[in-house]
């Protein structure tokens, strides 16, 4: 048998080494990383849409702090110079343009308007959006296609838009915020789930597409989150819902989220889903078992149509 003395040598003399040597290798691979994120994003011009509120305007914070030169897009000029201010120019002094993500004619001029001010773009991302609360049969076609033109064809149009000064300069980065939902549908969010997918299914086929280019493509597909988003979602007759769900209440901090995904473009991570444990197993249980996964959503159907006659 192998004396108490001698496996103490042993520890001592191999394993605590080999521990140090990992955990310096491990740091050393973490410092390298961060400098070559910094050195990334440090002076990239990055336009973000929906920069007005929640996840777009901390990503514009975050962003910002990383050396960034910012184009803020967004419908509301009053609050897009607010957000100006607030930046307070410590390094670059952001650029906004605004126009509505659902009117394709003016996506694309406002594509053509910041090419020609700012020259290029480096970090697109295609933040903006809305959701939707309602039943798929008291939903009119107008509202379906309100989300989808918001949410779906106005980013596409203004990646589409951008995409070719990128692939001349065989350089650039377009980072999509997708959901949860683009991954699982819930009942009653129909024609956001729909338009999420939409998009998780277009950006997967845009990073194939664009490899030949060095074109790099983020999806990012985060849970509940502390913004707006429910109190700004539509509902079946196109009225706003105008509630604060408790899911949203008891989400990830836009702030947080935002860190993930400077973190992510950072790292040009090819996609990144940032849920609990619940959505996480849901995601997993939607391809192994779908059977399973259909059976507790008509349950949850049931008990939100239970609670909403009661
Ligand atoms: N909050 C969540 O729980 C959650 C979860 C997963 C994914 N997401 C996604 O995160 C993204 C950001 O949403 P958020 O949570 O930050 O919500 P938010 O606070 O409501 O912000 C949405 C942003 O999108 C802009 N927007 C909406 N419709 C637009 C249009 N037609 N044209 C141009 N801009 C438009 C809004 O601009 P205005 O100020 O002009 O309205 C606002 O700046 C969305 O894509 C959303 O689907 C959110």
């Amino acid at each position: 048998p192998v004396s108490p003395w001698k496996l103490m040598d042993l520890t001592f003399t191999a394993i605590v080494p080999l521990l140090l040597g990992s955990v310096g290798l491990f740091a050393l691979f973490r410092l390298l990383q961060r400098m070559r994120m910094r050195a990334y994003l440090q002076d990239a011009v990055v336009v973000i849409t929906g920069a007005t509120s929640g996840l777009g305007k901390e990503c514009a914070k975050a962003f910002h702090a990383a050396g960034s030169r910012l184009v803020l897009c967004g419908r509301n000029s009053e609050r897009l110079q607010d957000l100006v201010q607030e930046l307070s120019a410590k390094t670059h002094k952001p650029f906004t343009v605004i126009f509505d993500l659902s009117d394709t004619k003016m996506v694309v001029s406002a594509a053509e308007e910041i090419l020609k001010c700012v020259g290029h773009v480096d970090i697109l991302i295609n933040n903006a959006g809305i959701s939707y609360r309602g039943s798929i049969l008291d939903t009119g076609m107008d509202v379906d296609k309100k989300v989808m033109e918001t949410n779906y064809f106005g980013p596409i149009a203004f990646t589409k838009a951008l995409l070719p000064s990128m692939i001349k300069r065989q350089q650039g980065h377009i980072v999509v915020i997708s959901s949860v939902q683009g991954k699982i549908s819930i009942p009653f969010r129909s024609a956001y789930a729909a338009s999420k997918h939409a998009t998780q299914a277009f950006f997967d086929c845009l990073r194939a597409e664009m490899e030949q280019y060095e074109i790099d493509v983020t999806v990012v597909s985060p849970g509940y989150i502390q913004t707006n988003l429910s109190v700004n979602a539509v509902t079946a007759d196109g009225s706003p819902y105008g509630v604060m769900d408790k899911n949203t209440i008891e989400g990830r901090t836009a702030a947080e989220v935002a860190q993930v995904v400077l973190n992510a473009v950072g790292q040009k991570k090819k996609e990144v889903l940032i849920a609990g444990l619940l959505p996480s197993l849901a995601v997993y249980l939607r391809t192994l078992s779908p059977r399973l996964f259909f059976t507790f959503m008509a349950s949850r159907a049931r008990k939100e149509r239970k609670a909403k006659d009661s």
